[in-house]
């Protein structure tokens, strides 16, 4: 596939790397090289087949815009713009474009929603619980798009209306760390999701981007990671 990757940063980078290594060609494209998404006009994308954003919750939104508008598949791990999310189904499928997104596209993390559904029913017997996400200081947006999409996945396997309560850290260089603590008078349960590196959101997005091929439609990777 010809791959363009908006982000030449933490996560941008390793994508690019892990683009490569399953023989994409792969254009790279950061800030300086695309003010006002000048790199994202229907002439700069005619030769491109999907775009894969990791930027910033800032600039997302424009960039989604721009693709979708130039008729390309999208894969966006960026996080921090999903009050927009409604609009942008709709843009999508107005348009006839394909387009996937993930909080996280690490595989072990989105096993880690299935494991937190299926402990959501402790709510339903005396348990309380809490997340807590751990990610280095320069992370943007809190909580972590991740703790939200552990909140939304327990809030519907559990027949509570109210959301567990999220806790964000900010410190070091802790690539991403989530934790889920369900508490009952008599015992604790701890559930916990340590990112080694940044590896597996790269190859997870990569792979979604060679799923997302002749597709057209809105998904959600939770819902399709275990079909690639
Ligand atoms: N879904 C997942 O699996 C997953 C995993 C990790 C991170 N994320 C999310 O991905 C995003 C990026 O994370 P990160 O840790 O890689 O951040 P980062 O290291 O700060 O990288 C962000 C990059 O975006 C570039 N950028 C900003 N505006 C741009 C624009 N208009 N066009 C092109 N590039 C632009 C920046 O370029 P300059 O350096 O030139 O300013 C920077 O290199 C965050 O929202 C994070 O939460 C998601």
């Amino acid at each position: 596939m010809r791959l363009l990757i908006l982000g030449r940063g933490k996560t941008g980078s390793l994508v690019a790397e892990a683009a490569a290594e399953r023989k994409h060609q792969v254009r790279v494209a950061g800030a300086k090289e695309n003010p006002a998404c000048a790199a994202l006009t229907p002439e700069r994308l005619h030769d491109i087949d999907t775009v894969i954003d990791f930027t910033t919750p800032h600039a997302v939104v424009a960039h989604i815009e721009a693709c979708v508008k130039a008729g390309k598949n999208m894969v966006v791990g960026t996080t921090g713009w999903y009050r927009d999310i409604d609009r942008i189904r709709g843009l999508v499928e107005q348009r006839g474009t394909g387009f996937i997104y993930a909080a996280n596209f690490s595989v072990g993390v989105n096993l880690f929603f299935d494991v937190a559904r299926a402990a959501a029913a402790a709510l339903r017997h005396d348990y309380s619980g809490q997340i807590f996400e751990r990610h280095h200081v320069h992370k943007k947006d809190a909580p972590s798009g991740t703790a939200i999409a552990i909140q939304q996945a327990i809030r519907e396997a559990s027949t509570r209306n109210e959301d567990l309560e999220i806790t964000s850290f900010r410190e070091g260089d802790v690539v991403g760390l989530h934790e889920v603590v369900l508490e009952s008078p008599a015992d604790r349960i701890y559930l916990c999701h340590d990112a080694k590196s940044r590896r597996g959101f790269a190859e997870g997005a990569v792979r979604a981007a060679e799923w997302l091929a002749g597709r057209k439609g809105f998904y959600d990777f939770k819902d399709v990671w275990r079909e690639l």
